[in-house]
């Protein structure tokens, strides 16, 4: 019964986004003249991840919840810092996969608004870089860190993933969290993975990859068309970390969680319930954020995005 009503909600979904999709679709900013180049690819993914108001958003939205704007804990911060599939939730269970231990120096690329940064440095002891290629992002978490007390253990800056400004052999480990399907260049990705590891570090990847090989539905969280969503098959992204430098320790499927999450993200959408905690994404425009996570419904349902977790460490 529960799963026929949930076909049901599936089916009246699906046929509502594709009218949405398609309507999006010729708003969707396109990359005019010839080739698309990593400049452009760089500009679209910066616009899409800043706001121009992200902190006032975000400050807002705390106040909104009964929070200390001023002076929040790392926690409190969570209704809103994480900007992925299943929040905090995510994130910690991120960490144990991942093994990550205190006192370790630990390096998030892709950091957003720092969430996960501050999950590290706060619960588990670590001693945490985050860098981010979206300005935007760095400023809000630098500023979320100081209001809970965290300046001290974290240090984010802006830089890109494939051009990392830092010395050989810095961290133990590396972590990103949905950050890769913006990265055209997995292997100079793992490169400059394996040149700032030290030796037998880790890098943990929480991403979504391709599943049967076809394209998902645009736009989603992290792209609003092909041009700047760089999805690899789990196979393709292991080789590409190994060309690198990383062999594969262990792959972790967590598609089942991803696809709950976002039945569960429809149901309330269907029943106008407010979603306990957001990403901050969609503080700038819940309706079109809404749009984007339900193409993740019907891209994962089809098989054709899969979340997974790979594990993989720099040769001793
Ligand atoms: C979906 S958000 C995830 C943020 C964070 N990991 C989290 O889960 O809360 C993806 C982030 O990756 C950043 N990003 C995309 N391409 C990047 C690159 N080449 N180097 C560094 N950061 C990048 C974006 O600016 C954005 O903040």
């Amino acid at each position: 019964m529960l799963e026929t009503t949930r076909l049901t909600r599936r089916r009246h979904l699906v046929s509502m986004d594709s009218l949405v999709t398609q309507a999006y679709d010729l708003h969707v900013k396109r990359i005019s003249g010839g080739g698309v180049t990593m400049t452009d690819v760089t500009t679209t993914i910066q616009d899409l991840y800043s706001q121009g108001d992200m902190l006032g958003r975000v400050l807002a939205f705390l106040k909104s919840k009964g929070i200390d704007a001023e002076h929040p804990s790392y926690e409190d911060l969570h209704v809103c810092d994480q900007m992925h599939a299943r929040g905090v939730d995510a994130t910690r269970e991120h960490a144990e996969h991942a093994e990550i231990c205190s006192g370790m120096h630990v390096l998030e690329v892709g950091c957003g608004i720092g969430g996960a940064s501050r999950f590290l440095a706060k619960e588990l002891g670590c001693r945490v870089t985050g860098i981010d290629l979206t300005q935007e992002c760095v400023d809000v978490a630098q500023e979320l860190t100081l209001r809970c007390g965290l300046k001290e253990a974290i240090d984010f800056r802006q830089a890109d993933a494939t051009h990392m400004p830092f010395g050989d052999a810095v961290f133990n480990h590396v972590w990103s969290h949905n950050v890769t399907m913006n990265i055209q260049d997995k292997e100079k990705l793992a490169l400059e993975i394996a040149r700032v590891l030290k030796s037998g570090g880790r890098y943990s990847c929480w991403e979504l990859s391709l599943g049967i090989g076809k394209q998902p539905f645009y736009p989603l969280p992290w792209a609003s068309d092909a041009s700047s969503s760089f999805l690899a098959t789990p196979d393709e992204m292991v080789a590409a970390l190994e060309r690198g430098g990383l062999k594969l320790v262990r792959r972790i499927d967590l598609n089942e969680a991803y696809l709950a999450y976002l039945d569960d993200v429809s149901d309330r959408a269907q029943h106008g319930e407010p979603p306990t905690k957001v990403d901050p994404q969609a503080l700038k425009d819940r309706a079109d954020f809404l749009i984007r996570v339900q193409n993740c419904g019907r891209s994962a349902q089809e098989g054709r995005l899969v979340e997974h977790l790979i594990i993989a460490e720099k040769a001793r």
